[in-house]
């Protein structure tokens, strides 16, 4: 099957597609009034029985100078909690190919030798900072874990992001900074939920060349089958 035309007018097609992983940001703060406004927008997701199950910390100026030190000296004890445990299990062989050809992409953009973790582990404390972003929302799901409504936090998500690329915010899913869990709870002093993931978000760094990185999708027929 060749290249496929979605018919979607052009700016939502733009919106969908364009909207990409960013890992350096500019430190201008979102306005308050556009942080309102896309938060609010977010939350038009669809959920299970619009039971709306998300719950989100978003965290700014201070506070997330505090929470980006909180992470680099938990990173630092080794101190790594989780709410969902995670395996390398969870992929399977093709899952294994497309991460593999994603970190090529990333390393190679970053001139980091896959093998050299010393400075992969450096471009993690990196990402701790929220690669600069002067924001980042901590995503919950419901502290049952259930994965329906743990699956609606996902479209909440998409929702978000494709509102902050309406508003021309950039921002980076983060699910390492679910890899401290209780330390992200402790110092925003979080008590229900389980943390799924962290966006960070703010403005793109045009200069920087790991903003250029840019990663394909599989062809249609490999993820979906239409039946008649
Ligand atoms: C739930 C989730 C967690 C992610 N966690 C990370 C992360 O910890 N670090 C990172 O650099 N990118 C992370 N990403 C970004 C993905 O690598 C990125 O979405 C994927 O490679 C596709 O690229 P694109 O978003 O630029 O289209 C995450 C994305 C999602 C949806």
């Amino acid at each position: 099957m060749g290249a496929v035309t979605s018919g979607l007018p052009a700016m939502a097609e733009r919106l969908i597609r364009d909207r990409h992983a960013t890992r350096a940001f500019l430190p201008d703060p979102v306005p308050d009034e556009t942080l309102r406004a896309i938060f609010d927008i977010a939350g038009a997701a669809p959920s299970n029985a619009n039971a709306q199950p998300w719950h989100v910390e978003v965290v700014s100026g201070v506070a997330r100078d505090n929470l980006a030190e909180a992470l680099i000296s938990a990173d630092r004890a080794g101190r790594r909690t989780v709410d969902f445990p995670y395996s390398e299990d969870i992929y399977t062989p093709v899952h294994q190919r497309r991460r593999a050809a994603f970190g090529a992409a990333i390393y190679a953009a970053l001139g980091i030798d896959r093998d050299a973790y010393d400075l992969r582990a450096a471009y993690d404390a990196k990402s701790l900072r929220f690669y600069d972003a002067p924001h980042v929302a901590l995503l919950y799901a419901p502290e049952s874990g259930d994965p329906r409504l743990t699956a609606d936090v996902g479209m909440y998500a998409q929702t978000l992001l494709l509102a902050m690329a309406a508003h021309g915010v950039a921002s980076c899913p983060q699910a390492l900074l679910s890899f401290y869990a209780d330390t992200v709870r402790e110092t925003l002093g979080v008590t229900d939920g389980k943390l799924l993931f962290g966006i960070s978000f703010g403005y793109a760094d045009p200069a920087a060349a790991i903003n250029a990185v840019t990663v394909g999708r599989e062809p249609l027929g490999e993820t979906t089958r239409f039946h008649r």
